[in-house]
């Protein structure tokens, strides 16, 4: 059994995400979402998401392709998740493209293409120009 780990807001769920985790969980048999918290992405991004982490995990739980959902607490932890998940592969967007490599020793490390044109970022400014 191939165990897949991959990190993300996933804030105002788009279908970037959604390809993404499809894609992610199709390399293997199990697949665990790393949530970031609310307080990683004010650190972050210095912004709070639109979704607390709660409802962010909840559905994230609730998709298909997913089969474990947990909450990233610091980006420095991603070896301890990834040991503690018994994580075979760690997947991200391109967008981090090797950023991850130092993860190698311990798991597979494999960055997929992001879908071009859309981002929570993006989504939020949209929307505001709406209103
Ligand atoms: N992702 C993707 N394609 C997109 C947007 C995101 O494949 N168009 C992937 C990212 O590469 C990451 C995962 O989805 O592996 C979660 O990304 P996240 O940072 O939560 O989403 P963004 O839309 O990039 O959010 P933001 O604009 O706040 O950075």
């Amino acid at each position: 059994m191939k165990r897949i780990i991959t990190f993300g807001t996933y804030d105002l769920l788009h279908i970037g995400h959604i390809r993404l985790l499809k894609r992610a969980a199709a390399l293997g048999d199990h697949l665990i979402v790393g949530v970031s918290s609310d307080e990683l992405n004010i650190s972050k991004k210095d912004r709070a998401p639109v979704y607390s982490t709660a409802d962010r995990v909840e559905i994230i739980k609730a998709l298909e392709c997913v089969d474990e959902v947990f909450v990233e607490e610091s980006l420095e932890k991603k070896g301890e998740y990834i040991q503690r998940f018994k994580a075979d592969a760690l997947v991200m967007g391109n967008d981090w493209e090797g950023k991850f490599d130092e993860y190698k020793p311990l798991c597979e490390v494999v960055y997929l293409e992001r879908t071009d044109g859309i981002s929570t970022t993006q989504l939020i400014g949209d929307i505001s120009e709406r209103l």
